[in-house]
């Protein structure tokens, strides 16, 4: 199955009962290993979680800390981007030229890259020379 198809099944799952928007995540680790993850919401709203931030999470519980491609998918009506939390997110373990494939269920599809979504990323590098 392919990383865009991991990421359409996975939707599936969501729990979205408050927004009725189903997004799903794939991400692969640098193993090759595909990872999962869907939005889950919640009666708080701004405890709910992304779709990415699932995929990512089970990706790191798995052991790894290197993702090499990401596809996101939601039933809209163009591809969805993802959310600016969400961009520092896949930027803390993938590279600037990592492909991240933005899709809808209807088929259209945006093909991007995590620089491309996040421009100017905060980096380690940037806390350099801080005397706290
Ligand atoms: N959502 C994601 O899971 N990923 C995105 O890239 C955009 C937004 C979710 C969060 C919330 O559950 C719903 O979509 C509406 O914002």
């Amino acid at each position: 199955m392919s990383l865009l198809d991991e990421a359409r099944a996975v939707r599936e799952a969501a729990y979205a009962p408050y927004s009725k928007f189903k997004v799903g995540a794939a991400v692969r680790g640098a193993s090759g290993r595909i990872y999962r993850g869907c939005n889950v919401e919640n009666v708080a709203y701004p405890e709910g979680t992304c779709a990415e931030a699932g995929a990512i999470a089970a990706m790191v519980a798995a052991g790894e800390t290197e993702l090499i491609e990401v596809a996101v998918i939601a039933d809209a009506p163009a591809p969805v981007p993802p959310c600016g939390g969400c961009r520092q997110k896949l930027a803390e373990f993938g590279r600037g030229d990592t492909p991240v494939l933005l899709a809808t269920v209807s088929g259209t599809s945006l093909a991007s890259t995590i620089a491309e979504l996040l421009p100017g990323r905060f980096e380690v590098a940037h806390m350099s020379g801080s005397s706290g």
